[in-house]
């Protein structure tokens, strides 16, 4: 005889990885605590001083940092910092601020199982200085972007938007304070709908409950 605890799926677990202060992973560990459908199973950094270390710490999450010039070259460093993510049993991993671009053999090998959250509305504002960028170009919209991880920066396909309008008076700092709140709820209703078994990349192609996505939820 199952007990509805034992039939029930198994937590996703998730691997976070970031570089500095872990805002998006805090909404993650936050969200977990009454969504048994994900476990938080590691934090990883490139940077022994990132705030968002401190967080998964006070969470009791495991955490570990690889440094880059600890290693002979970009692929030692990703090798070592991929084999610890593998080590901690991952099934997903949340590129929530983390500020590298890893190359394609460990994109490749995480294909569909690595996220990114990006604050642009992608296509739109690939890359850095996304919030400026909006401004500059005279969006009317800004928004963020969840979306799986490809060799191409900021390229993958794009599984969810939220969007926020540009007020008259906005600078890049308002714009980012009021879409942050916003992409901690878009990046927790991701990880959910994986968790959930709901989400599939196949090929470039992301499908929700078996139907192909022809454009972001
Ligand atoms: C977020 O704006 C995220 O979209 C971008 O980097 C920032 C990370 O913020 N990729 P935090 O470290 O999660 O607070």
């Amino acid at each position: 005889m199952s007990t509805s605890a034992e039939s029930a799926a198994a937590p996703l677990r998730v691997a976070v990885l970031l570089s500095g202060r872990g805002s998006n992973l805090g909404a993650l560990i936050a969200a977990a605590r009454e969504d048994r459908s994900y476990r938080l199973v590691g934090a990883f950094a490139d940077k022994p001083e990132a705030p968002g270390l401190a967080l998964a710490r006070a969470a009791g999450i495991p955490t570990q940092v690889c440094v880059p010039k600890d290693y002979v070259d970009k692929a030692a460093f990703e090798a070592a910092l991929f084999a610890a993510v593998a080590a901690s049993g991952a099934d997903l991993v949340v590129l929530a601020g983390f500020m590298r671009v890893l190359g394609a053999e460990s994109v490749e090998a995480w294909r569909g199982r690595m996220i990114n959250i990006h604050p642009s509305l992608l296509p739109k504002h690939q890359g850095l200085h996304t919030h400026a960028r909006a401004l500059a170009a005279g969006d009317a919209e800004h928004g963020a972007s969840v979306h799986f991880v490809t060799p191409v920066l900021d390229d993958g396909p794009v599984l969810m938007q939220v969007r926020i309008p540009v007020l008259p008076d906005d600078t890049a700092e308002s714009l980012a304070a009021r879409l942050l709140p916003q992409e901690h709820r878009l990046l927790v209703a991701a990880v959910r709908l994986i968790a959930q078994g709901r989400v599939r990349l196949q090929g470039e192609q992301i499908l929700v409950d078996g139907e192909a996505l022809r454009a972001p939820m």
